[in-house]
């Protein structure tokens, strides 16, 4: 398998200092080119995973392997989306794209690369803006033809979406969706909505909270393009609810059996 998640685990300290887990032995394989979403209820350590596998967050134990090596840092074979973009504010959105391309090319071949990206996320006409200047959903595009550009294998998008009104997700989702289409990146996707993991992914990661743990990995077998799928979506769709429902039953009765037996 391409990523290996191998008996991860991940604990913080809480205010009084006292351990907590937020991660409990996670084990994931992800195959070259899967489109693989993880949906969990906020908390659950989704973000720490994904910030895991980015090398920006160490493993309390446990290890993380892509394409057979261990990962211990971040490298540009990992192309990272956050929920908000981080562009910086005082370069255009050509300059955003193209600042850590120059370090690996000439400026002009950097300009030319970035073109492409900004292109394929529709924003060519707005390579001299200033980020202030665009909507969320523009900006949010900026990060993706950034992380593009560096051409990584591996896309870790963390609730990339999650900000923007619906009906930019929806067209964000399709240009998504055409890009993995033709690039093949293997997409490592975080999201809180079932119905997004369902549109887009091969598989879904079901996580549970507290601490955090794989429920189900449920392979999506719809064919694409989607949209003409719609009874089989709300299938999936129902499934994860009362899969999920019967989840939240459980830790609530477990809460007052605790409550009522102190
Ligand atoms: N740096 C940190 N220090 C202490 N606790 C943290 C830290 N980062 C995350 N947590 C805790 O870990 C849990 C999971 O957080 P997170 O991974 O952000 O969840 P999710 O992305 O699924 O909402 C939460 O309870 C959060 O408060
Ligand atoms: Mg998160």
């Amino acid at each position: 398998m391409f990523i290996e998640i191998n008996e991860v685990h991940k604990q913080y300290s809480d205010k009084e200092n006292q351990p907590v887990v937020v991660l409990k032995g996670i084990n994931l394989s992800v195959g070259k080119g899967e489109f693989v979403s993880i949906l969990g209820p906020s908390g659950c350590g989704k973000s720490t995973l994904l910030s895991i596998v980015a090398g920006l967050t160490k493993t309390t134990s446990g290890q993380i392997l892509i394409d057979g090596n261990t990962i211990t840092k971040p490298g540009k074979d990992r192309g990272m989306v956050f929920q908000q973009a981080a562009l910086f504010p005082w370069l255009t959105v050509m300059e955003n794209v193209t600042f850590p391309l120059k370090k690996e090319m000439k400026k002009k071949d950097a300009e030319e690369v970035a073109l492409k990206y900004l292109q394929m996320v529709q924003l060519g006409k707005y390579l001299s803006h200033y980020p202030h200047e665009l909507s969320g959903g523009m900006q949010q595009r900026v990060a993706i033809a950034r992380a593009l550009a560096m051409n990584p294998e591996t896309l870790l998008m963390d609730e990339p979406f999650g900000a923007l009104d619906e009906q930019t997700r929806s067209r964000l989702h399709v240009q998504l969706e055409n890009i993995w289409t033709e690039t093949k990146k293997t997409i490592l996707f975080v999201t809180h909505s079932i119905s997004e993991s369902i549109k887009l992914s091969d598989r879904i990661i079901v996580m549970g909270t507290k601490p955090g743990t794989i429920l189900q990995d449920i392979t999506v077998d719809i064919p694409r393009p989607r949209e003409e799928y719609k009874k089989e979506m709300l299938e999936i769709e129902d499934h994860i609810m009362s899969y999920l429902k019967k989840e939240i039953d459980k830790v609530v009765s477990e809460e007052l059996q605790y409550a009522n037996s102190h």
